[in-house]
């Protein structure tokens, strides 16, 4: 066999996590974003028993993804517990989810509604119910599913394993409380966020003159996430990072582009419930062109000094990864300014200077 032939048969084998999902009847979802999580084709999934399908986009690169699922009107999921760590998402509907441990027995109950953020801490014992007996209840969760099964490649060990993690979760009373306290650097550690469209974020110009970010750390989780939100009529810096952020879009409307360098846009629309995920090491500008502001909810794979050490945060102009505007292909500008004018949104911007 000529040597590209072997080697692109080589890399055309499916991945251990998507030989799981074909196995277990978990229906998985592709492309570099998702138009809307809550109408989402789903398909019944016996593990958990309801209605579910797998986001494993472009840039999830067998890291992180999402699953987004249905609890039908008057049902609960079956019980579960898993060594893969989740931030789970509410996006319509209202109940509780119940913890327990195999040493403390009594259940703890937690309420949400849509918005509602919280992390089943990891190997937690859990059941979702839906508190309504005429709606159905669509959440999103952000996990290392992938990254888990891809290393295991055993569902039992994942899904059936008895170790208890009692330096992150031992049965504590007060555990899902919502006081953001402080965390490493600007994070802000919290086990439950009632409503993410409440929370107050900080103000970040140097990453783009409208915005605002909040980063949050739930469940001692190796994930980690934030919270950001960018002004009517403006975009944020472009940056480049690592694989699996997800992006979830809690509030307004705009469209993003992510390109490799050198490469072409893909460019991804958004509305609130729009998923996507940049791959590794893409540009990507994330364009609000809603009269309000927009918020996003941004999951990510964490690990620390793993893989390569990128500063999305830090100047080009300094060694990093954030692309100052100068320095931004020129026409990303122009196609923004024509995008706020079909929508009617001023654009809040200043001009570029080009030296
Ligand atoms: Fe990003």
């Amino acid at each position: 066999m000529p040597l590209d032939e072997a080697s692109a048969k080589r890399y055309a084998r499916k991945s251990a996590f998507l030989e799981f999902c074909a196995k277990d009847g978990l229906s998985v979802i592709t492309g570099y974003g998702v138009e809307d999580l809550k109408t989402a084709a789903l398909k019944h999934w016996e593990r958990w028993g309801g209605p579910a399908a797998y986001c494993h986009l472009e840039g999830s690169q067998g890291f992180v993804g999402v699953i987004v699922a249905e609890i039908p009107a008057g049902k609960s999921l079956k019980p579960m517990r898993h060594m893969y760590e989740e931030q789970v998402l509410i996006l319509a509907g209202r109940g509780a989810t119940q913890f327990w441990s195999d040493s403390s027995k009594e259940p703890m109950t937690l309420e949400w509604q849509p918005g509602s953020l919280f992390s089943p801490p990891l190997n937690v014992k859990h059941q979702h119910h839906n508190g309504s007996a005429t709606e159905p209840v669509r959440f999103a969760t952000a996990n290392n599913l992938p990254l888990i099964m891809n290393v295991y490649n055993s569902p039992d060990f994942v899904f059936n394993v008895p170790y208890e993690f009692t330096d992150r979760f031992a049965g504590q009373k007060d555990f899902f409380s919502s006081e953001l306290k402080p965390g490493e650097e600007e994070d802000r550690v919290v086990n439950f966020i009632p409503d993410l469209t409440a929370v107050q974020l900080d103000y970040h110009p140097e990453r783009g003159i409208g915005y605002s970010r909040l980063g949050i750390h739930l469940s001692g989780n190796s994930m980690v996430g934030h919270i950001m939100a960018i002004e009517s009529g403006t975009y944020k810096k472009a940056h480049r990072h690592g694989p699996g952020a997800q992006v979830i879009v809690i509030a307004g409307k705009g469209y993003s582009l992510m390109w490799p360098p050198g490469g072409k846009f893909v460019r991804v629309n958004w509305k609130p419930g729009s998923l996507l995920v940049p791959p590794e090491g893409w540009y990507h500008h994330h364009f609000t062109t809603s009269k309000e502001s927009a918020r996003h909810l941004a999951l990510r794979r964490g690990l620390r000094q793993v893989g390569h050490p990128w500063r999305p945060n830090l100047s080009e102009h300094e060694g990093g990864h954030l692309l100052e505007h100068e320095d931004e292909p020129p026409e990303i500008r122009a196609m923004y300014e024509a995008e706020l004018k079909k929508e009617g949104v001023p654009f809040r911007m200043n001009p570029i200077e080009r030296t």
